[in-house]
């Protein structure tokens, strides 16, 4: 039996801070209307040179730094990302080589603003499964690429950022169960039936039509307190864990209501919910690595704590994971 341990965990947040007062005026918004319905104040904005790669680079060489490793120590790296810099090669393989990894596998994967969960649960199997023994997962996006700046229901939405973990392959002790570090489970759902209420009108690859973010927000709004709320559910029982042992909420970070309505429904008290969405705004892949990083490098998450993580993205995508540190 293998599971997989969170080894080392690693971000990166582009140089640039746009806050509500300097963009709201382009848009006929407001740092209040903003603030109040999103809880958003700032976000990171990427430069030409803080590409999808290098700042996924930077996330997962500080993740390694964290663990301890070295390029010799991963053959696996799983890149969850709606915002490539190419069609091909995968962005996770421009990681690879500028980390000095020759050895494994590596691939981009899309799911959105799930795509880190998604990404997650992928290495999670393959090491389990014996094919990979030290991966990197990574959540990168720049969404102000993909950003209306026209559209002021979307482009005071969202920030470009990167986050990473290290998995590493350990033996599992038979009857440790969920006391024991790693990655308890993951539970995953899509229904692509609501693959028009957010969504890019274009593609990566057509210069007539990179396309930009189209949303509608109300009712991606309903959804995700739905479907989160129930995916939670799941990875609790599947568990046999009750509420009351989560001891930090990383949900995804679109929107401090939401965040704040599925702290509530756990019961939890506001100060175990990690939130980042203030400073980073919506990051999509990147939000929920880059919440993690936070709230471990100030030292709240400790070893041995339980992490509750959960999201929902365009596609509709939504995920949940749940990890012993
Ligand atoms: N500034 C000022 N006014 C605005 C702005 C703005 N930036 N944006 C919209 N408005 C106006 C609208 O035009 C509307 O005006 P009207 O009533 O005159 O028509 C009014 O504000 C209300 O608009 P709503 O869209 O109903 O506002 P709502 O309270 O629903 O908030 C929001 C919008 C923040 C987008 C919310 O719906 C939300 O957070 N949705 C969920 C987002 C999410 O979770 N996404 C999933 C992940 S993203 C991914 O996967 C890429």
């Amino acid at each position: 039996m293998i599971r997989s341990i969170l080894a080392g965990i690693g971000a990166y947040l582009p140089k640039r801070i746009v806050t509500n007062a300097e963009l709201a005026p382009s848009v006929q918004s407001s740092d209040a209307w903003i603030t109040e319905r999103t809880g958003i104040r700032q976000r990171h904005i990427a430069s030409a040179e803080e590409t999808c790669a290098y700042m996924a680079t930077m996330a997962a060489a500080a993740a390694l730094r964290d663990a301890g490793a070295t390029a010799a120590d991963v053959d696996l790296v799983v890149l969850a990302t709606s915002t490539p810099d190419q069609a091909f090669p995968a962005t996770a393989l421009r990681v690879q080589a500028a980390l000095g990894i020759h050895q494994g596998a590596g691939f981009d994967l899309s799911a959105a603003c799930s795509g880190f969960i998604y990404a997650l649960s992928v290495a999670d199997a393959m090491i389990r499964a014996g094919q990979a023994r030290g991966a990197l997962v990574i959540g990168a996006e720049v969404y102000s690429r993909i950003m209306n700046w026209q559209d002021r229901t979307t482009c005071v939405l969202f920030g470009d950022g990167a986050g990473a973990v290290f998995l590493r392959a350990t033996a599992a002790t038979p009857g440790e169960g969920k006391a024991a570090a790693g990655v308890l489970s993951t539970h995953l759902h899509a229904d692509g039936r609501l693959g028009d209420i957010l969504y890019v009108d274009g593609a990566v690859g057509r210069p007539d039509k990179p396309g930009t973010l189209v949303m509608h927000g109300r009712e991606v709004f309903r959804h995700a307190v739905n479907l989160m709320a129930e995916v939670v559910e799941e990875a609790l029982v599947a568990n046999g864990l009750g509420q009351a042992d989560i001891d930090w909420l990383i949900p995804h970070q679109a929107n401090l209501r939401i965040i704040n309505g599925m702290g509530n429904k756990l019961g939890l008290a506001a100060e175990r919910v990690v939130k980042t969405v203030d400073r980073h705004a919506n990051t999509s892949a990147a939000s929920i690595p880059l919440a993690l990083a936070d709230a471990y490098e100030d030292g709240r998450i400790k070893r041995g704590d339980l992490l509750l993580m959960e999201a929902l993205g365009g596609g509709l995508t939504w995920a949940s994971a749940l990890v012993r540190f």
